[in-house]
């Protein structure tokens, strides 16, 4: 207990944030990098992260094509991809490591059953409530649970089905804004409506939790997500009741990010009017950056042959305009005539390819600015 609290105060005089704790996980910096598939953020990122002290996220989306030489079962292929991505992670880093899986994906139960295997510190779960998450945890597991939610309502849902079936209360709580990256868990035209900004969300969730919290004299730590770029936006909404952030389209273009070049340069590319909402054939808003393969399907001329590997539980070929997993991959491959990369409203504010270091270095000094201004 000394040397955690030793720890967490020598991080405090270094950076100057206030450490993130979820349960016993004692987390320097506050800052949990998102999870970014299909590829974008898999062990080498992660492991960057979770080296400056940061959450390190592991994308579980579509790890079966990304390892597809590992086994032709896209299911099996998902697993053995997970096991490799942490095990790489844990050889790169002793900080840490959390996987992030999508409830719409149908292989949710495999990647929730092999992170808590292989011992991940967390799991975050979003694109649709996890209600179930909490059954997968067996007697010992030490793997900590983090629903990710875009209102007060799914929270509370959330911690009153957990408590009740499972007697579990979240670890921490993630809520995202609708100024993030890829899926978004808004209307259309919720989107741009300042009811729902990240900045109206975080005090009335920190409200939420404050019941349970003190009902069962348990922490809930609320973490900000969608839009936050600088070190004055950390501290902004950390002084809203945020006790972290999650960021993923800063870490996007840096060296260590796990896609290739063309994806990362298409940030620095892009221009505001470049970065859109996209109607994704899951049924959610999405945004990303315009491509080609966007205005093929706009324009009517696309239409998917067959449904290759079944991925998503809302996803039907017969009304999809195109298989999203495919569009990612090739997107991650930086081939934009086939598909499009996912990316925050802040995309295009890259100018250039740093490394995580250096990111985390400007945050910190940006942080600190604003807490003299
Ligand atoms: C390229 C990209 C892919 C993403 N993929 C996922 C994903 O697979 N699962 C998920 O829960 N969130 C995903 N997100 C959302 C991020 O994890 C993160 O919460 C969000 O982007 C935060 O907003 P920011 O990008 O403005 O920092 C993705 C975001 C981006 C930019």
């Amino acid at each position: 207990m000394l040397s955690l609290l030793v720890y967490l105060w020598r991080n405090y005089i270094r950076t100057k944030m206030r450490g993130l704790k979820i349960g016993n996980l004692a987390i320097a910096v506050p800052i949990v990098q998102g999870g970014m598939g299909v590829g974008i953020s898999l062990s080498g990122l992660a492991s960057a992260v979770a080296n400056e002290g940061g959450v390190g996220v592991i994308s579980s989306a579509g790890l079966g094509l990304l390892y597809k030489n590992l086994s032709a079962n896209f299911l099996e292929a998902s697993i053995l991809g997970l096991k490799e991505e942490i095990r790489k992670a844990r050889e790169k880093t002793l900080g840490v490591i959390g996987v992030n899986v999508m409830v719409a994906m149908t292989n949710f139960a495999d990647m929730i059953r092999t992170s808590i295997a292989e011992k991940v510190d967390l799991i975050i779960a979003g694109a649709g409530l996890p209600l179930d998450l909490p059954s997968f945890l067996k007697k010992g597991s030490t793997t900590k649970l983090v629903p990710i939610v875009s209102s007060s309502r799914a929270t509370k849902i959330i911690c009153e089905k957990w408590k009740t079936n499972y007697d579990y209360l979240p670890d921490a709580v993630i809520v995202e804004g609708p100024k993030a990256g890829g899926h978004l868990g808004f209307k259309e035209e919720q989107i741009s409506d300042s009811e729902y900004a990240l900045e109206k969300l975080v005090p009335e969730i920190v409200k939420e939790l404050k019941p349970f919290e003190e009902k069962y004299h348990q922490s809930i730590p609320l973490i900000a997500a969608g839009g936050i770029y600088t070190g004055e936006d950390i501290n902004n909404i950390m002084k809203l009741g945020a006790a972290g952030v999650q960021m993923g389209t800063i870490f996007v273009t840096s060296h260590e990010c796990d896609a290739s070049e063309a994806f990362k340069q298409s940030y620095i590319d892009a221009e505001e009017k470049d970065i859109e909402i996209i109607k994704s054939p899951v049924g959610m808003p999405g945004r990303a950056i315009f491509s080609n393969f966007i205005a093929k399907v706009r324009d009517g001329k696309k239409q998917p042959v067959k449904c290759p590997f079944k991925c998503i539980k809302t996803c039907d070929i017969s009304k999809s305009p195109y298989c999203i997993i495919v569009a990612l991959i090739n997107a991650f491959k930086g081939n934009f005539e086939n598909g499009y990369a996912f990316a925050g409203s802040n995309a295009f504010r890259a100018t250039k390819i740093s490394s995580v270091k250096e990111i985390f270095q400007s945050l910190l000094r940006e942080y600190k600015e604003s807490k003299g201004k």
